[in-house]
């Protein structure tokens, strides 16, 4: 049979196997996977493995592949990791049938290069364990499909796996990518863990298995604008003003936490971020996306206060646990005026989130030799940290959880009094999420989000000309505060240098700044002025997720357990054509807390791509604006009335009449039961 198999494949892996590559010394490593297999099911996971490698090699890699499970938890398949460093090169360098073919490797293999990824040896980009895919023999027959794709032909790629190509048409997707996603009675950590051991499911995170990072530029804007309208909401700075002379203290300078010092300083504040891992430290200040780096709570506190008072602004990372960090603050009295955590909280006791009293290397060994006691540590921290937050906030210090399931996990510890409605986590928590009171209302209503596109040339003048295309587009459509904002934001985008691997920007947009963004960026492309160019978004957005700790935690009419708003987006997508779209299971929030997706759209300049763009823009955002409006959310009822207008005779969203609260006050009197 197996003769017959290995002739009924033109794509497949090369029959020769790759030398086993040297791991370069300098790169992080990720830590030891849970995995709990049975015998039966390490003989499963190594099966599975070897249905991509040719029988003739079967006993070598078995033998491998057993190595691999036992000391990683997985098996990445390292042998077929393509030596040396992955970047994302300029798409020329590429083969391939089609222009989107070419163009999504560059997407992958910026995910993974050695500047970008956090763990690359383990296909790791963000957010701890956020892969593009599962291992290197899915990575390199990913790419083996790409090189042959033609713009007939979709792809179809299931955690991580190319189930195969199939003929469609120029105007469907040509690639769809499914991850983690679970049949709801096994939706949750401990099968998700089993499976992925087995080799059947990837935690693609959100743009990590979506092919869409772009480094933590991508996070630095929505965090530069949640600490600014915090300031705005909560601390009375005026429209114009910024966050001079106040304090703003944090945990977390990975993947994309690695973004919250740039983010302070661009918005005008003093911060202290406390990282437990100082290799993570080094990393943002060669970028000089810190100021400051130090093993003392005393000097990272005298560097701030110094800042403050000439009101300057300054990124210190304080070498150490942030819980230290936070005890410090309060038993010296010092008034912090923003707060919150960026800890990776939705996979806790995977190696997301360090106890105090550890080292980073103490935390990662341990992790390995006693995963239970390391759990344990882990609960008592949490509430300890929680404890802490309480005590600076009775202080006056407004703490908002920046979407990396904190609260959750303070309440999985079994901590009730964190629920607002003191029972269970139905109602959200005490403490708002940054989307509740400030992501959600001021920019998701309205259909602000995070719009972003890569220059596929990696020429900086390509997105120098982008960048300025944008600017004057906003300048000329200045609406309200968020416009002004963001035409801030991509006016000193590149004195900011916020580029790390490819030539990316993001650039909050709404729904029609998104669309006619990108028909001009395509006219651009067709005229000649620049390479050709790959939009996408962060699935962090107005519609492409449903996650009810985060995304949606500001819809109020009882549906944020719903997840079809992310599912309809998905699919709308695909329906409009959109280049590659991608569902997971999980993103920020943790298996089972989300469903979430994005999107990929190549730009080549011809008259397809704008009739696309026509559609599938401002369905991908009014998707999410609609379903604000129908919970009654203001902001987005308003854009909806706006955009029924203006769409008139075209599109037509339903909206909600608004009932009076003493109406059904009375109403439920009346009910006997
Ligand atoms: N709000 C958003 O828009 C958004 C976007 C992306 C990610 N997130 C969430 O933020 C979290 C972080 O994402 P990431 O990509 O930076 O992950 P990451 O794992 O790369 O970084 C987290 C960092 O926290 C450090 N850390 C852990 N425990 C610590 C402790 N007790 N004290 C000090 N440092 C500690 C780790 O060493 C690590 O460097 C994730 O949960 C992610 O889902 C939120």
């Amino acid at each position: 049979m197996n003769g017959n198999i290995n002739d009924a494949m033109t794509i497949k892996l090369d029959y020769e196997l790759p030398e086993y590559p040297a791991f370069e010394e300098g790169y992080r490593r990720a830590p030891r996977r849970e995995s709990h297999l049975s015998e039966a099911d390490k003989a499963l996971a190594i099966k599975n493995a070897l249905r991509y490698i040719h029988p003739d090699h079967h006993a070598q890699m078995a033998k491998e592949f057993a190595q691999e499970l036992e000391e990683h938890g997985r098996i990445y398949g390292y042998r077929f990791r393509p030596a040396g460093k992955l970047y994302g090169k300029p798409i020329d360098e590429y083969k391939g049938a089609c222009i989107e073919g070419r163009a999504i490797q560059v997407m992958i293999d910026n995910n993974l290069d050695f500047d970008v990824a956090l763990y690359p040896y383990e296909l790791v980009t963000y957010g701890e364990t956020g892969q593009v895919c599962q291992n290197w023999m899915q990575y390199r027959l990913i790419k083996k499909y790409l090189e042959v794709l033609t713009d007939e032909q979709t792809l179809v790629v299931m955690s991580g796996h190319p189930l195969g190509l199939f003929h469609s048409h120029k105007m469907a997707p040509r690639v769809i990518i499914s991850n983690g996603l679970m049949v709801g009675t096994f939706d949750d950590q401990k099968n998700f863990n089993r499976a992925a051991a087995l080799g059947v499911a990837n935690y693609g995170q959100m743009t990590a298995g979506g092919w869409m990072y772009i480094g933590p530029q991508g996070i630095v804007h929505g965090t530069f604008n949640t600490l600014l309208n915090a300031g705005r909401l909560k601390l009375g700075i005026p429209q114009d003003g910024n966050l001079a002379g106040r304090l703003f203290v944090s945990a977390g300078l990975g993947g994309m936490s690695g973004a919250q010092g740039k983010a302070a300083e661009i918005a005008g504040a003093a911060s202290i971020i406390a990282e437990v891992d100082d290799s993570r430290i080094e990393t943002r200040y060669t970028q000089g996306w810190v100021s400051h780096r130090t093993d003392s709570l005393e000097e990272a506190w005298a560097i701030a206060k110094q800042h403050m008072e000439d009101k300057e602004p300054c990124a210190v990372a304080y070498h150490g646990n942030v819980v230290d960090l936070l005890e410090y603050l309060y038993d010296n009295n010092i008034h912090v005026d923003l707060l919150s955590d960026q800890t990776s909280c939705h996979v806790p006791y995977d190696g997301g989130y360090c106890p105090q009293g550890l080292t980073f290397e103490e935390r990662t060994e341990m992790l390995d030799k006693d995963p239970e006691g390391f759990a344990k540590l882990v609960d008592k921290t949490l509430q300890h940290h929680y404890e802490m937050i309480c005590k600076l906030h009775d202080r006056g210090t407004y703490f908002f959880d920046y979407g990396n399931s904190f609260l959750k996990a303070v309440y999985d510890t079994g901590v009730k009094s964190i629920c607002k409605n003191g029972e269970n986590d139905l109602d959200g928590f005490i403490f708002p999420s940054y989307v509740e009171d400030i992501l959600g209302p001021c920019l998701f209503d309205f259909g602000y989000g995070p719009f972003r596109w890569c220059c596929l040339s990696r020429n900086p003048e390509d997105l120098d000309k982008t960048d300025a295309a944008a600017a004057e587009y906003i300048k000329n459509h200045n609406r309200r505060y968020q416009d002004y904002d963001n035409y801030v934001w991509v006016r000193d985008a590149k004195k900011n240098k916020l580029v790390v691997g490819t030539q990316c920007r993001i650039l909050y947009q709404d729904a029609m700044g998104r669309m006619n963004l990108a028909l001009k960026f395509n006219e651009m492309v067709r005229n000649g002025e620049i390479g050709p160019v790959i939009l996408g978004r962060d699935h962090h957005d107005t519609g492409g997720t449903d996650a009810p700790f985060r995304e949606t935690s500001n819809i109020k009419d009882g549906s944020n357990i719903m997840a079809e708003m992310a599912t309809q987006c998905y699919a709308g997508n695909a329906a409009r054509g959109m280049s590659y779209i991608a569902l997971h299971n999980g993103g920020g929030t943790g298996i089972g807390n989300s469903i979430n997706g994005g999107f990929g759209m190549v730009l080549d300049g011809s008259e397809r791509v704008d009739n696309i763009l026509k559609m599938a823009m401002p369905w991908d955002t009014m998707v999410g604006v609609s379903r604000r409006a129908w919970a009654r959310n203001e902001n987005a009822l308003t854009t909806v009335v706006e955009y029924n207008e203006m769409y008139k005779g075209q599109d037509h969203i339903t909206l909600p009449y608004l009932a009076d609260d003493a109406i059904v006050a009375e109403a439920v009197k009346s009910m006997k039961g």
